[in-house]
């Protein structure tokens, strides 16, 4: 586990398949340093009540790498390396989607019970984002 996480913080994204403590008492899932996450987590943040048409993200990272949980309803993002946009439905909590740095998000067509929780490895800094799509090609290279 720890080798497939140490591998994963190289991609630029990836779909996490989380495992699920699952009865008839329902389901629990364990997110724990250095088992089952490909970084250190020192930000946590949730986004939730995101009006329908809206499209939210619209940026790249410089240094931040996170993953991203759909707890509740479901999302698109769609990512962009600057070559190849994919766009992941986000519908289970179960999954995680990783995002390294260098890489242009936006995520739309939110359900209205959406809930996305995002495990960030730095703290915030407005200076680590690229806001502009044009530089983030140029920074890319
Ligand atoms: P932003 O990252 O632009 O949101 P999104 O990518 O989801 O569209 O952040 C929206 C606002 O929240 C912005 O004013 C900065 C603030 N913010 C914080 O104060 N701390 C945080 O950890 C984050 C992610 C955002």
């Amino acid at each position: 586990m720890l080798n497939f996480m140490i591998n994963i913080a190289h991609k630029k994204y990836e779909i996490m398949d989380f495992t699920v403590h699952g009865d008839h008492n329902g389901n629990l899932i364990s997110l724990e340093q250095d088992k089952n996450l490909p970084f250190t987590v020192r930000r946590v943040y949730y986004i939730y009540d995101i009006p329908k048409n809206i499209v939210r993200g619209k940026h790249a990272h410089k240094k931040n790498e996170q993953i991203i949980i759909c707890l509740s309803g479901s999302c698109d993002f769609i990512l962009d390396d600057g070559k190849t946009k994919k766009t992941f439905h986000l519908n289970d909590p179960s999954k995680g989607l990783y995002i390294g740095s260098d890489v242009w998000r936006e995520f739309s067509c939110f359900s209205p019970d959406c809930v996305i929780m995002v495990l960030a490895s730095t703290l915030y800094d407005e200076n680590d984002y690229i806001r502009d799509y044009n530089e983030f090609l140029r920074i890319i290279g």
